[in-house]
């Protein structure tokens, strides 16, 4: 793979128009840093409303693929499975089909060179195949201000070596009990009594063994 040069800005007419202005790496770092455990963690989820050309979502990736690599390279199955997790907890949305194109190819080519050096082969075109369909539904154009009853997230569970695969509508997620949407009535109280907003599935999927995502249903 081929060293990126870092671009923070693509053209005037793209900042005037989208605000695109994109965040070099040392701020990218820094911030992640915030959340350092968390960003390490290969199936802990992360949404960027706006993600560029993906430099969040890139660096979210390589600190999941570096806590894979440290645990999970000796047996193929295992360091599959977890590969697609991390994939599957990275979420993108942007305006932009080209910054959402750049966003899911360069995580697309990270997660294939982890592969590689972890491995020592390329992952096999099924499993290239998985990996892009993972990203297809986790990296998505869209209007994250004014367009969110267009989007639909899936949740990835990786239960042993299948996935529990659920489809929400982000409005559905972005929704709280004070909001009085109280979908199917699920909402309930914690132990301090609180409200605890619970968002129902809009599609769910039986849980299937990673390999096999992409037969059936998509
Ligand atoms: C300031 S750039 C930041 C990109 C990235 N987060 C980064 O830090 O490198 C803003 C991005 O937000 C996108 N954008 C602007 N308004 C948006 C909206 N309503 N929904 C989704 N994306 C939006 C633009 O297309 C642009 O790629």
């Amino acid at each position: 793979m081929t060293e990126r040069k870092e671009q923070q800005i693509k053209s005037e007419k793209r900042v005037a128009d989208f605000g695109e202005v994109l965040t070099a790496r040392r701020e990218v770092e820094a911030m992640l840093d915030l959340v350092k455990n968390e960003s390490e963690r290969i199936d802990s989820r992360f949404l960027e409303p706006a993600c560029g050309t993906g430099n969040f979502l890139t660096a979210i990736l390589e600190r999941k693929l570096k806590t894979l690599r440290a645990r999970y390279r000796t047996k193929r199955a295992d360091f599959e499975a977890q590969l697609l997790s991390a994939l599957g907890s990275i979420y993108g949305i942007d305006l932009l089909e080209d910054n959402v194109k750049e966003s899911r190819q360069r995580l697309f080519e990270l997660a294939v060179q982890c592969y590689k050096d972890s491995l020592h082969k390329k992952p096999d075109e099924t499993f290239q195949n998985l990996i892009r369909f993972v990203l297809s539904k986790n990296i998505l154009q869209g209007d994250s201000l004014n367009g969110i009853d267009k989007i639909t997230f899936t949740q990835w569970t990786l239960i042993g070596y299948r996935f529990n695969r659920e489809e929400y509508a982000f409005q559905a997620l972005n929704n709280k009990p004070e909001d009085g949407l109280d979908l199917f009535g699920t909402s309930s109280l914690n132990e301090k009594q609180q409200p605890v907003y619970i968002p129902q599935a809009r599609k769910r999927f039986s849980p299937v063994h990673y390999r096999k995502l992409l037969e059936g249903t998509k």
